[in-house]
């Protein structure tokens, strides 16, 4: 009889053992799906920003998908974790959100800026700032990159003229894709530069306006920078692709 109802005993624990395991599988389930689906809204919200404030600058957006997987690459090649990279590919295409804060008559004004209207243009960097700062992860390496994408490695930058490696590493990579990129497409005050005119003046720049190690691992790898623009404007890559596109699967299969 005892042993009966020990047996009993342990086959009910067991049950229960059973029954609380399946319910933390499903709870564990619910909330891997509730995070993929938060994660998905922050990266909707934040490519919402980005194409809002790129929409006002008079782009067609494809700059800022291709300057996230730039920005990805360029970490890759620097030795920064897959998880670095991706985070990269989200955040750099947020850098100039901040554009949203300026007037139309100065962001869109075809001419040379006014000393006053290009301090006030400078201010899209602490704008963006403010507008992305938060407790997410993802949110305040957008928030490093409104900042500092604009400073120089000689000090010359702006909004606070860091130096060298005070600037942050994510402010130094999307500072050195930002003006490959942008040099290399039609705008509606000039034609596109050739790559090698772009690559020389990257060169002259070196320990000028970018970190020298990162403008030497950029120039001995600009295949990959190239073949990165060339595949992505093929795909017609939007932004809501970035989520699911590699920088290194692009690069290699065009
Ligand atoms: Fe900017």
């Amino acid at each position: 009889m005892k042993s009966s109802s020990g047996m009993d005993s342990n086959a009910s624990t067991l049950v229960q053992m059973l029954k609380i395991a399946e319910d933390l599988r499903r709870l564990y389930e619910e909330k891997k799906q509730a995070l993929q689906a938060l994660n998905h809204a922050h990266h909707e919200v934040l490519m919402k920003l980005a194409a809002a404030a790129e929409f006002r600058d008079g782009d067609t957006g494809v700059h800022i998908v291709r300057l996230g997987l730039m920005s990805e690459k360029l970490s890759l090649l620097r030795g920064e974790s897959v998880e670095y990279g991706f985070m990269m590919r989200l955040a750099a295409p947020m850098h100039d959100v901040g554009k949203i804060g300026i007037p139309d008559h100065i962001l869109k004004k075809p001419g040379q800026l006014t000393p006053e209207e290009r301090e006030q243009m400078n201010r899209h960097a602490e704008i963006g700032h403010e507008m992305l700062l938060s407790s997410v992860p993802l949110f305040q390496l957008a928030a490093s990159i409104a900042l500092t994408h604009h400073e120089r490695f000689d000090g010359g930058g702006y909004p606070r003229g860091l130096r060298g490696h005070e600037i942050p590493l994510e402010g130094r990579v999307v500072a050195l894709v930002d003006y490959f990129d942008a040099l290399a497409m039609d705008r509606c005050y000039r034609k596109a530069l050739d790559d090698e005119e772009v690559i020389g003046m990257i060169a002259e720049q070196k320990q000028r306006h970018f970190d020298p190690e990162l403008v030497e691992l950029f120039i001995s790898n600009v295949e990959c920078f190239i073949a990165l623009r060339e595949n992505t404007n093929a795909r017609s890559l939007l932004f809501k692709d970035l989520i699911h596109y590699a920088a290194d699967d692009l690069i290699q299969q065009p």
